[in-house]
């Protein structure tokens, strides 16, 4: 299992994930450069619009620096297709057998979605201690979190959903969490004006 390269990662680059949708092709490279300028180089690129999995083999071939993943992964072809592109991690809402057994089989760093004890411990016995907690906010939150630390000391969390610059602090304070991600870093408003001094100045100040 790669779950070290996690550890690696957090490492070399800041503990947030941006959760990116590519709306427009051309958007990819520039919003990937602002991120990366910005200190942000773990991106996470979702398959929620055609043009994802293109993104990531642009933005792997344009911003070097950049430590593209796939996300809103929902089945098993979408995760071979996207590691074809190129994505370097792999992070889905939820966890599946198909997916969890793909991630397996491929043996990269891959983050099963879960939001319970038992999806924990389920993706657990696949061998995956890096976990996504989604939808953080409503899944419980802070207190939730802290609460799994108890049965599952052995597990690390992204937690994404619902978090922002007002408190992804916070959850980056807790000992179970390695990173956290979301949409704040990447605003549809200036994704879509193309503002990526703005964007680079969040990912600056992140
Ligand atoms: C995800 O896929 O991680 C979430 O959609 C991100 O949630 P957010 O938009 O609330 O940050």
């Amino acid at each position: 299992m790669a779950d070290h390269m996690w550890d690696l990662w957090m490492e070399r680059a800041k503990p947030l994930v941006p959760v990116i949708v590519i709306k427009d092709p051309d958007e990819a490279v520039p919003l990937a450069r602002a991120l990366v300028d910005g200190g942000v180089r773990m991106l996470e690129v979702t398959l929620r619009t055609e043009h994802g999995l293109g993104a990531i083999e642009t933005i792997k071939q344009e911003v070097p620096e950049a430590i593209v993943g796939v996300g809103t992964v929902t089945s098993a072809q979408q995760m071979l297709d996207a590691l074809n592109k190129g994505a370097e991690f792999v992070v889905s809402p939820g966890s599946s057998d198909a997916l969890l057994d793909c991630a397996k089989e491929w043996g990269g760093p891959y983050l099963p979605g879960v939001a319970t004890p038992s999806d924990v411990m389920r993706a657990r016995e696949a061998g995956f201690t890096y976990q996504k907690f989604f939808p953080a906010g409503v899944a419980g939150g802070i207190p939730m979190l802290k609460a799994l630390s108890g049965p599952f000391g052995d597990v690390k969390f992204c937690p994404t959903g619902g978090i922002g610059q007002e408190n992804y602090q916070d959850y980056l304070a807790l000992s179970n969490v390695f990173a956290v991600g979301g949409s704040w870093l990447t605003p549809a408003d200036l994704q879509s004006a193309r503002n990526w001094q703005a964007i680079s100045s969040l990912a600056i100040a992140g």
